[in-house]
């Protein structure tokens, strides 16, 4: 489908109908969904309003629509909509985010509440390893004010994402730039929280926004997608103090293998947890 003159003004379902017819033959699923979703994102608006304004039969500005008509142009060469959008929501924040760095997924706060809820009255410092644009770190400093949370990252394209959500939203977290192993304050520590690169190196994602647009350091850990965990293991079992733990989020078939990483390490009470649907996405264990 064609898109009409970029400045037309539209109704929002029409609006909708048009974005939708755009998006769909580019493979993206849900196209209709998408198509309110971007519309409300790059208007700034939310669907209550626009569908309020459909109902009184008033318009989208001309501006909007010309905006929103690029971004769907975007969208349709598969850029993840947070790109376009420049931020993420994330737990109950939102997140600067764009080029070069790993775009938050919600799957993700499924870590951040374990830690949070372990960490509720605890002090001490607690690690987030490979901290991207800060979803971890900042979702445990935001919760844990007792606790002292050092953010580690090693990608220059990251590293200012990383800053600007940490001086806006966290301005407490201590944000360190290099290879984490080399950046790990003195333990004994609280909690070791990581969404490591977990892809094995063959296993290339399908979807374009993950393939073309997430940093291949993000992904990829060696050829069963597990190098990062090992030596995320070995250094827990090192610097973990006596009621510390280590929590990785993970693909759905690797638990097993991270459950026997971690007790071959010499952690305790290796535990795979599911996410709401049912998926295990997640492994932690204790020092003691
Ligand atoms: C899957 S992303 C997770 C980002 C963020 N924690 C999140 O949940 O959105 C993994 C992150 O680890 C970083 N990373 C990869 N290897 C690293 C290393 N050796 N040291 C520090 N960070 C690393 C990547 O640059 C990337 O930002």
């Amino acid at each position: 489908m064609m898109l009409h003159h970029d400045s037309d003004p539209a109704m929002f379902r029409d609006l909708c109908r048009e974005v939708a017819g755009v998006l769909a033959p580019s493979g993206i699923v849900n196209a209709e969904r998408e198509a309110e979703l971007l519309i409300a994102a790059v208007s700034g608006r939310s669907l209550g309003d626009l569908q309020l304004d459909q109902l009184l039969g008033r318009s989208i500005a001309a501006d909007d629509c010309r905006r929103i008509r690029l971004a769907t142009a975007r969208r349709a060469r598969r850029e993840p909509l947070q790109h376009i959008t420049g931020t993420a929501p994330f737990m109950d924040f939102e997140l600067a985010v764009g080029p070069g760095v790993f775009v938050p997924r919600p799957e993700t706060e499924l870590l951040v509440a374990f830690a949070t809820g372990e960490l509720a009255d605890a002090t001490g410092t607690v690690i987030d390893i490979g901290a991207g644009s800060g979803t971890v770190a900042i979702g445990i400093a935001r919760a844990c004010p007792n606790v002292e949370v050092v953010a580690l990252e090693a990608s220059p394209l990251a590293w200012p994402w990383l800053r600007r959500n940490v001086r806006e939203l966290a301005p407490n977290v201590d944000t360190r730039f290099g290879d984490w192993v080399q950046q790990v304050p003195e333990g004994p520590l609280a909690a070791i929280c990581s969404n490591p690169p977990y892809v094995p190196s063959t296993a290339i994602p399908q979807d374009p926004e993950v393939r073309c647009f997430d940093p291949e350091m993000a992904l990829y850990s060696g050829a069963d997608g597990l190098d990062e965990i090992r030596r995320i293991a070995a250094v827990a079992a090192a610097q973990l103090r006596s009621d510390g733990f280590v929590v990785v989020e993970h693909t759905e078939d690797q638990g097993e293998a991270i459950r026997a990483c971690f007790s071959g390490a010499g952690l305790k009470r290796a535990t795979t947890i599911s996410d709401l649907t049912d998926r295990p996405r997640l492994t932690v264990a204790w020092q003691g």
